[in-house]
Order: C-alpha cells, then structure tokens, then sequence
C-alpha cells in the first residue's frame, strides 16, 4: 500500500530538491489525481467551444472523462459522461452536438443538458415501485461540483468546498484579461480544433518546462541557428524577413545570459508570471492597423497600457499554459505517471485585423504544434528525464539554481534581479504540491 511506503509526502520534498518517486510511482500518481486534479479547478475549455444549445466537447478532469456542454437555456454545464443506468459513456465522440437532449446509446434513458433524467423507456411498467426514476438524484447524469467562468473560460472543480475560481486564479487571472483586452471588442473566440500531442513522461516535467528559461537557448539552439541562418539569407535578398522567422531565431540570438534579464514572480497554489514580451509591436502597417482599432475601441492611453501589460508566459497549475501576448494556451491532462496529454490550442482576437491572427496562427505552428522541431526538441526531454528518474542513478531532483535569493513581495515570491533563470517555479510548484498531497493521511 501505498501509505505503508509513503507515510508523509512532505519528505519527498525539501525546499530545493524533490524525491524522484514524485514523477515515478504510480501509487504517488493516483494520491496526486484524487487531492490535485479533481479537487481543484481544472480548466475545461472556453465558452465559444459550444456556441450552440446541445453543443458539447469532452475533457479529462483528473481520471474522470467529463462533458462540456451548452444548456439550452445558454448555460455551460459540466457532467461526467457516465450514464446512470449501467455505466456507458454518454458521448463516445469528442465534441459534437447532443440535440435536444442525451440520450444514451445502450438502453435510451434520456437526459437534458443539465444531466436531469428526462425519461426511461417504459418506465412506469419498468420502474414503478422501485427506488428509480426522476425523483432519485443517482438516476440523473451526475455534474462536475462546481463550474465557473472568467471571461469565456471555463473551470471546473470536482470538490464542493475550497476557494472560488477568482480566488484560486488570484494574480494568474492576468492571463485571460491580458488575451481578451488585446482584442478590440474585449473577447477572444476559440480556433477549433487543437493539436494533441502524448508525451511519455510525468505531467509535472512539462509544467516545470514552461517557465525554464535556461533551457531555451540550449535546448532549441539548434533549431534557433538554423532559423537565424534561413532569416538572414532572407534579409539578404528581400531586405527584410517576415516576422515569423523571428519566433524561432530568437532562440539563438536571446543567448542564455539575456534569459536572466527576464523575471519569475511566483504566486500561492503554484501558479507563476514569467515576464518579458515577445518584441512583437514592430511598426509594420499590419500591427499600426490594429494598433488603430486598439485606440477607436478603448482610447490612446488605454491602448499603451494593454499592448504594454510585459508577460511572456502564464503557468497555472497544475494544468495550464498561457501565452496570452500570442493568444496560446496548453492544457495538461494527465494519463498516467509516465504519459501525459497536452492540448494546445490558439484564439481570435476578435475585431483585430486577419493579419495579427495570422501572426498568432504563425506562432502556434512554428512554437508549439507538434510539427515544429522547438516541440521536438523540449519532446525528447521529456522522454529523456522520465527515463533518467525511472533509473537507480541518483534519488534526487535538484532545483537549486538562485536557491535562498528568491524575494517575497505582497505574498508572491520574485526572483531576484537578474535571475530569472532561477528554478524558484519548480520550488514554488512542488512546495504547492507538497500541500496538496498533505502528509499520508
Ligand atoms: S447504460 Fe445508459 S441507458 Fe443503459
Ligand atoms: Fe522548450
């Protein structure tokens, strides 16, 4: 059993390192689904996913396969997709649309969009005197404890008690009002559909990735060079390369010291800020467009402040990654303790020009689909640490780097001035995670 071998989690994990049985065992994997993942708020995709009454989309919450779906009164529920009856999965597709209610394929008990059971076949001959029918709340399609929105996105939460969304979120809400104030009409509209990608490998390795930024410039050097190589021939020729080249030659020219200019400021429940924009307002007449309906929707000053707000990236954990400059996003949902899906997906703008979508669209597939070697190369890592924790080589993984130099300021934890390639959000989402986890009990 896994409490007889693990008494008290907080002794896999010390301010600077952690245990490698925290990425490795999968009785430690099924504590962290039950008191991380379907307790607290998960994110399950954005409003415009399901425009329509009946419009659904699956989601894993944890390792219960959930249903998003749009009521027809234009509420957003979330069900778990198990039928009352016998146990079948609801919706075998992963997004579509129900119709004017569920109906399950095995024996048709039907359900309206909030999971009430609407009918059985022949129920009065069939159920009449028993404990089943619409009064008996097991007979209807059970629904996810809590659900919340912010600004179109949607959370859920598996846990009746803890803290509201907003709570949870605190300063990480940067993430949605950075994405939705650069549109001009103050929301973003999904892009259907999203790349998925499976990676062999602990879900924690890749959150801990997302704001390492001593590994850009190593890990993607390679892909950075080669870029900066094609970029300047470009140059050489046309006078000027597309700003798309930039997006993957930035990784050889921001070199491994100028990572340290940038900055971590790490907040409770282990989400994080890194700072440091991408450079992406040139003065090309594509960006000054949008810059003009930036100031007719909001006003010159407004204009400054939004297109100014200085995020590189947004991890909430334990299961986002936003890129809210570029209007990306990650999900994380974990499989199993060696396997680990991402979803990622990218948004409208809505009423900025084309063209600033299609500098995002440019982003998403040169940074993050998994056609782009920048994903290949962070891939192998991936694979490459979890193997590496699965050995008897050492115990321990280090997260020292600026260690005892982080600064505390109004309850966040900053790394210091010219540290930001620090490990302090690896140290601040296993100290969360430590929490989470409690001690055996
Ligand atoms: S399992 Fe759904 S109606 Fe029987
Ligand atoms: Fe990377």
């Amino acid at each position: 059993m896994l409490q007889e071998r693990i008494p008290d989690f907080s002794k896999f994990v010390e301010p600077d390192r952690v245990r490698k049985e925290v990425y490795t065992d999968a009785g430690v994997f099924g504590r962290e689904m039950e008191r991380i993942h379907e307790t607290v708020w998960i994110y399950c995709g954005h409003e415009s996913q399901v425009p329509k009454a009946g419009d659904y989309y699956t989601v894993q919450i944890g390792r219960q396969p959930m249903l998003m779906v749009r009521g027809s009164e234009g509420k957003v529920h979330v069900l778990y997709n198990r039928c009352p009856h016998r146990g079948n999965m609801m919706c075998g597709d992963r997004h579509g649309n129900t119709g004017e209610f569920f109906r399950c394929s095995y024996h048709a008990w039907t359900f309206h969009h909030d999971g009430k059971l609407k009918n059985i076949p022949m129920m009065e001959s069939g159920y009449q005197g028993t404990r089943y029918g619409r009064d008996n709340p097991e007979c209807s399609m059970k629904r996810a404890a809590r659900v919340e929105s912010y600004r179109g996105f949607v959370f859920a939460s598996l846990a009746k008690d803890g803290p509201t969304l907003k709570e949870f979120l605190g300063a990480s809400l940067v993430a949605f009002d950075d994405m939705c104030d650069r549109a001009p009409e103050g929301e973003v509209e999904i892009v259907p559909n999203c790349f998925r990608v499976i990676q062999h490998s602990n879900w924690k390795i890749f959150l801990e990735n997302q704001l390492d930024a001593l590994h850009p410039s190593v890990t993607h050097q390679s892909t950075g060079r080669a870029a900066h190589e094609v970029e300047k021939m470009i140059e050489k020729k046309t006078g000027k390369a597309p700003l798309s080249y930039h997006m993957l030659s930035a990784f050889a020219t921001v070199t491994i010291d100028k990572w340290d200019n940038f900055q971590t400021i790490n907040y409770p429940y282990g989400h994080c800020v890194l700072t440091g924009y991408m450079g992406l307002r040139p003065k090309d007449p594509e960006t000054l467009a949008y810059e003009k309906t930036l100031i007719k929707a909001y006003g010159q000053k407004r204009m400054e402040e939004i297109l100014g707000v200085n995020i590189h990236h947004v991890l909430i954990y334990p299961g986002l990654s936003v890129q809210s400059p570029l209007q990306q996003l990650r999900a994380v949902r974990p499989l199993g303790v060696d396997r680990t899906l991402t979803e990622i997906w990218h948004f409208r703008l809505k009423g900025a020009p084309e063209a600033i979508y299609r500098r995002s669209l440019a982003y998403y597939n040169l940074v993050n689909s998994p056609a782009t070697v920048v994903n290949a190369d962070d891939l192998e890592n991936f694979w490459k640490v979890h193997q590496g924790l699965s050995s008897d080589g050492g115990d321990w993984v280090s997260f020292g780097r600026h260690f005892g130099r982080d600064i505390e300021k109004d309850g966040a934890l900053e790394s210091g001035p010219g540290m930001g390639t620090s490990e302090a959000p690896m140290r601040n989402q296993m100290k969360a995670w430590a929490a989470y986890m409690g001690n055996g009990k």
